[in-house]
């Protein structure tokens, strides 16, 4: 690997695998940004990640070298990390406790409850952590450049640091950062370990200058480490991380490229039969405490209680594909979306209209037919890192599409102009925006709608990645 100039690290890595009964695997790839963005950084690259699943173990143990060959990405390595371990970084340290700081999710009167239990999980974060920082030390020839990402690899730029001291290291949060107050629910060790381990980094990126700003305050008044705000750099313990602020936006043209395949248009034939000529509001979403579909769905049954002249002549299309399910918290919030979208359903459905159509299974292709159909497209989550929903909507939508936005998504910063913008919390505020946004005369929507998609595409995900690494001097 002696030329690989570029390393990747991240949770979740760009394919994963199925085993088939008679041994086979086969391969999948993710479509997530970040495998985008690799596409416009040329030259060698090698990924590091971890196997998420059993078939991903036994592809990283069968592959020649530790190597995997994935057309259109480079050289992947995925990381046998013990089961357990890994299960107590991911779920216990990262998911149920990282995610909900920054997203500030907790019900404080009960949790966080961190005993003697949230320790050992907390060993397996800093193992897991150092399994990375192994990997990228042995990987890396000298002086390459090694992007590491998200919260679950918060302390890696820190021990990678001190394994190769050659290599530039860049870290790069895809969630919001939570103020200091909030943050200062983690266990004082673990706050300020989590903190120099990105300070590990000589770079360390933010998707907006509102979470950027909050991990500064962190970082003076709970590392008590030298911040200059307008420099926007730390110096703590002798070393300086540069703190940057990198939006990311949707590669336009080969989401639209993708939108334009078959499989979309016969999706784009389904839903047309199902919604005839009702209005749409269409909302996408993993099934994510953070998302807010509960109070969204809330919001659509106020907006049809309130003017019943919408009654028969809207349809609200929302998809909640499955995720982290291994979570009791999520299980409970699919049931609670899947609750209140029936509530729906008896309230106000009869045999000539159904006023909702709730999808719990991920189906891309849908996703895409459902953005190109929307009148309305609603985002509302909490908190956001950034929300791409939210840019993508505008960009494939065919008449223009109005969009009703929470503030306290990242994309809120980018895209306030042109959205609705609305307080997540407040039930009748979004369902007042909702009414609206259908009201919304077809020129001022088309209008809006085009400034929306300019705005998503201003930062393609390839320009997101090659400008991180070269702020990486
Ligand atoms: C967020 C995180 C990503 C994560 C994704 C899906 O966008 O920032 O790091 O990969 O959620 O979550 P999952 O737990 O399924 O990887």
């Amino acid at each position: 690997m002696a030329d690989t100039q570029v390393l990747v690290a991240s949770n979740r890595g760009p394919v994963s695998f199925a085993l088939a009964g008679d041994g086979t695997l086969s391969m999948r790839r993710g479509a997530g940004g970040l495998v985008s963005a690799l596409a416009g950084v040329g030259g060698d690259i090698l990924w590091v990640c971890a196997a998420l699943s059993d078939a991903d173990r036994a592809a990283a143990r069968r592959a020649p070298d530790d190597r995997l060959d994935v057309p259109g990405v480079g050289a992947v390595r995925m990381l046998d990390i013990p089961a357990g371990t890994f299960h107590r970084a991911y779920n216990a340290v990262a998911n149920s406790t990282l995610w909900f700081v920054h997203h500030m999710l907790y019900d404080t009167a009960n949790k966080p409850h961190f005993d003697a239990r949230s320790r050992r999980d907390w060993q397996s974060y800093e193992a897991y952590n150092a399994a990375f920082a192994d990997a990228l030390a042995q990987d890396a020839p000298p002086g390459a450049k090694v992007a590491v990402q998200d919260y679950h690899l918060a302390l890696a730029p820190k021990l990678l640091r001190e394994r190769r001291p050659d290599v530039k290291i860049a870290h790069f949060s895809h969630t919001p950062w939570a103020p200091a107050e909030y943050y200062r629910l983690l266990p004082d060790d673990i706050g300020c370990q989590v903190l120099e381990g990105i300070l590990g980094a000589d770079h360390a990126g933010f998707l907006t200058g509102r979470w950027a700003d909050a991990f500064l305050d962190c970082c003076a008044v709970i590392l008590r480490a030298k911040v200059d705000r307008a420099a926007r750099t730390v110096a703590f313990r002798g070393h300086v991380t540069r703190i940057g602020v990198h939006g990311l936006g949707v590669d336009g043209e080969s989401l639209r490229a993708r939108a334009g395949e078959p499989d979309v248009a016969a999706r784009a034939g389904t839903l047309r039969e199902q919604v005839g000529d009702r209005r749409l509001i269409v909302r996408v979403d993993r099934t994510e405490l953070s998302k807010n579909i509960v109070r969204g769905l809330a919001a659509y049954r106020e907006m049809l209680a309130k003017h019943p002249e919408w009654h028969g002549r809207v349809v609200h299309v929302a998809f909640a594909y499955p995720s982290r399910h291994d979570l009791p918290e999520y299980r409970e919030y699919t049931a609670a979306v899947q609750r209140t979208a029936a509530e729906i359903s008896d309230e106000f459905g009869h045999d000539a209209w159904e006023p909702l159509i709730l999808q719990v299974n991920d189906d891309y292709p849908r996703s895409l037919a459902a953005y190109g159909l929307a009148d309305v497209l609603l985002v509302n989550p909490i908190r956001d890192g950034m929300n791409l929903v939210a840019k993508e909507g505008p960009v494939l939508s065919r008449q223009g599409c109005a969009l009703v936005l929470s503030r306290e998504a990242g994309a809120a910063a980018e895209l306030a102009g042109d959205a609705i913008l609305v307080n997540p919390f407040d039930v009748s505020q979004t369902a007042e925006a909702l009414h609206q946004a259908l009201l919304m005369p077809r020129d001022e929507r088309a209008e809006r709608c085009e400034r929306l998609a300019a705005a998503a595409t201003a930062l393609p995900p390839q320009r997101w990645l090659a400008d991180q690494l070269a702020a990486l001097v």
